[in-house]
């Protein structure tokens, strides 16, 4: 068993990011048995499919790395990395660009979201995106990877590259069997995302783009400024239910039940059971402190980590190198297999 999985690089990370994607792949690696590896590693090349600011880009790279050691990442388990250090995803993404048809392309959706009204302006690696996506994969011949449903259609894609391209050109053996060059990945779903809603609107999701920082919980703050950003988050006068269908038309107060689950690994039915008939004058001060207690590790070792570049910059280095070495078989196997002259 293979895990790869990628995430674009953002800055200000907050609860949201820990409590989606980014503790599901501490989970995963922590769940893992001998002989079953993790490559997880940052899509900084997916990044400059759309508009972007570089200095941005880089400091958001070396933050998301940071938060994600901080979670509990551990890079001597886990190959973490971030993808321009390892220059076979671009190559293979070359590669597999001779294999993907525009017909497959032009079905994805992401592309036509992203794009919008403007697809004559839209970048080319935009259109091209999901293949690199495909190469992310499929030069470390994953076995699995866990995505959420938005990307579900580009792991298939990645399927029918693969599976196109060893038709197409994938040697024989001595008895005329097929020596496949690429392993069709399977999707997983990620144990459990929440989606994590703004303190300030409980009807759109905790950003970190939103202009207050009353909405969101950054893997930053230090306790008193937790603790306020919750008692100040909005509710209503209703003391909570001991049923969720009570929450129906409580979007706030529903996204504080969610959170508080979420952080103590129950259910929201759980936490009814618990804090019905109760009101956020004591259910607030709980969970601000549960919030607090599972957030003061991370958020210490992640300004530690921001402090330390240099500390920084070898986790990724020793990733990197250990990526490098495990795509090199297979990217030479795609060139050899294409017929491309190489030393
Ligand atoms: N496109 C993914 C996203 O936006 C990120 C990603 C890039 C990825 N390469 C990947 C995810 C490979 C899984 C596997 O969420």
């Amino acid at each position: 068993m293979r895990v790869v999985s990628g995430i674009q690089p953002t800055g200000n990370l907050h609860l949201g990011n820990y409590l989606g994607a980014i503790r599901n792949w501490v989970r995963m690696q922590d769940e893992l048995e001998d002989g079953q590896e993790c490559f997880f590693f940052l899509a900084d090349l997916h990044a400059i499919s759309m508009p972007h600011d570089p200095a941005e880009l880089k400091s958001g790279t070396l933050e998301m790395a940071a938060a994600l050691v901080a979670c509990g990442i551990d890079p001597a388990r886990s190959t973490l990395f971030n993808q321009a250090q390892v220059p076979a995803h671009a190559e293979l993404q070359w590669l597999l660009n001779g294999t993907a048809r525009m017909g497959w392309l032009n079905r994805m959706t992401q592309f036509k979201d992203k794009s919008g009204k403007n697809r004559e302006g839209a970048s080319a690696a935009l259109f091209t995106y999901p293949v690199l996506q495909a190469a992310d994969v499929l030069l470390y011949q994953a076995t699995h990877v866990p995505v959420g449903e938005d990307q579900k259609q580009h792991l298939e894609l990645a399927r029918d590259i693969a599976a196109k391209f060893n038709h197409d050109f994938a040697p024989h053996d001595a008895d005329g069997n097929e020596a496949p060059v690429f392993t069709l990945p399977e999707p997983i779903n990620p144990p459990q995302a929440a989606r994590i809603m703004s303190l300030r609107d409980g009807s759109k999701k905790m950003s970190k783009s939103d202009v207050s920082e009353m909405s969101r919980i950054e893997l930053v703050d230090d306790a008193d400024t937790v603790m306020k950003k919750v008692k100040k988050a909005k509710t209503d006068p209703e003391p909570l239910p001991s049923e969720l269908g009570g929450l129906a038309d409580r979007p706030e107060a529903l996204n504080l039940v969610t959170i508080y689950a979420a952080l103590a690994d129950t259910t929201p039915e759980g936490v009814l059971a618990d804090f019905g008939g109760e009101g956020f004058g004591k259910f607030k001060p709980a969970l601000g402190e549960l919030m607090v207690e599972t957030l003061k590790p991370i958020s210490g070792r992640l300004n530690d980590l921001l402090d330390d570049r240099e500390a920084l910059d070898a986790i990724l280095a020793r990733g990197a190198a250990r990526a490098r070495e495990a795509a090199a078989p297979t990217l030479s196997a795609a060139y050899e297999a294409l017929g491309l002259l190489r030393p």
